[in-house]
């Protein structure tokens, strides 16, 4: 029996571990610890390698979100629309602003949100629009883009699980008004604590998220606006900058793991492999599986020593926190039958062929038995 972890993050950093802690050093040897050049570098690395003009590092993507969403204006008596299928900060980040959240299903088929459920929610209230690029792979960005223009919206674009996913050849993050980033470890690009960045397009929506998230201020001591803090620390800017480099040739290895599983897994009939949408490159955040049996399938898994997550066990719409909006069972069919079948397997760059044929393997045993 083999142990193979859901996700080792050991592996992907040995070959860096020098660098990473030389760049630490260079940062406890300094004089400054949040801001500063780093962060600069950071920001000016990141912008380059995606191809946009300006990328702000803030403290984390739940609060990129809520200071971007504030600075497009969001706030009180709003609405803004998410999918029902998503991690709970895409969510929290719109209620922080006042406005209220108005959930989508995702599209059958697929993990991501239904374009034609959007335009069904959209009232006068709508403020924004809040796409995920969910478990690496994109939303289908054409026709949220053509109803966002129609209703004149904007788009925010959450990436935190998809830097470096593509949408016919164009990075995530790119398409929408603005576009938010997170680089908790486990991501594409994950920092060594808690961080995340912010793209726009208007150089003014930019300049107002940037002085949100840093007390509303550009200047030290004058404060044009009331603000937050939700900066970028210098030592997650300078560890950040010795992954980035890596980013590309990691999710070229996410892929290959998504091909071996498709390889091997193409023929169980009882497993719904996920399905590439049209245009899409998936980084492949998580590889995710729809087993009629679940439960059984990762107790099976377990017991012969293989890892393996839910993302997610509840869809939004059933969690305690949303109870205040009564959308019980049934109101989101698609987004629940996915969290009642879903099973995400080991996926990480550094997964060797050996583990996913074992992993295979023992799947292939379950439904065999
Ligand atoms: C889809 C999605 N949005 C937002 C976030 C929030 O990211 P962070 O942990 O950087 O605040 C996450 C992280 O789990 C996420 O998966």
């Amino acid at each position: 029996m083999k142990n193979v972890p859901f996700l080792d993050l050991s592996r992907q950093h040995a070959p860096i571990k020098k660098a990473l802690r030389a760049a630490a050093r260079r940062v406890v040897d300094g004089e400054y610890y949040i801001g500063g050049p780093e962060v600069r570098d950071f920001e000016t690395e990141m912008a380059q390698w995606m191809g946009v003009k300006e990328v702000c590092g803030v403290s984390c993507a739940t609060m990129g979100l809520f200071a971007t969403l504030k600075g497009l204006g969001v706030g009180p008596g709003d609405e803004v629309i998410t999918t029902v299928h998503t991690a709970i900060p895409t969510s929290e980040s719109i209620t922080l602003t006042g406005a209220r959240v108005v959930f989508a299903d995702i599209k059958e088929g697929f993990f991501n949100i239904d374009p034609d459920d959007i335009e069904r929610k959209i009232t006068a209230k709508t403020k924004a629009i809040v796409p995920v690029h969910l478990y690496g792979q994109a939303a289908d960005m054409d026709t949220i883009l053509k109803i966002a223009a129609k209703h004149n919206l904007p788009v925010v674009e959450d990436c935190a699980q998809a830097q470096g996913a593509r949408y016919r050849k164009k990075y995530v993050g790119t398409m929408g008004q603005a576009a938010v980033f997170s680089f908790f470890p486990s991501k594409a690009l994950g920092g060594f604590g808690d961080g995340g960045a912010v793209t726009a397009r208007d150089p003014d929506l930019m300049k107002r998220i940037r002085m949100l998230s840093n007390h509303g201020r550009e200047e030290k001591y004058y404060h044009e606006i009331e603000g937050f803090n939700s900066r970028l620390d210098a030592i997650q800017a300078a560890l950040l900058r010795v992954c980035l480099p890596h980013l590309d040739e990691w999710n070229a290895a996410r892929r290959r793991v998504a091909g071996w599983y498709k390889e091997r897994l193409g023929e169980v009939e009882q497993l719904a492999l996920p399905a590439v949408a049209d245009g899409c490159e998936p980084i492949w955040h998580v590889y995710v599986v729809l087993a009629p049996d679940r439960e059984a399938l990762q107790q099976h898994l377990k017991e012969w020593g293989i890892s393996t997550g839910l993302h997610y066990p509840m869809s939004l719409n059933l969690q305690p926190a949303y109870a205040h909006l009564k959308q019980g069972r049934g109101s989101f069919p698609n987004a629940e039958y996915a969290c009642d079948h879903m099973l995400s397997l080991p996926m990480f760059p550094d997964l060797t062929q050996d583990e996913v044929e074992y992993i295979c393997e023992v799947i292939r045993g379950f439904y065999a038995a």
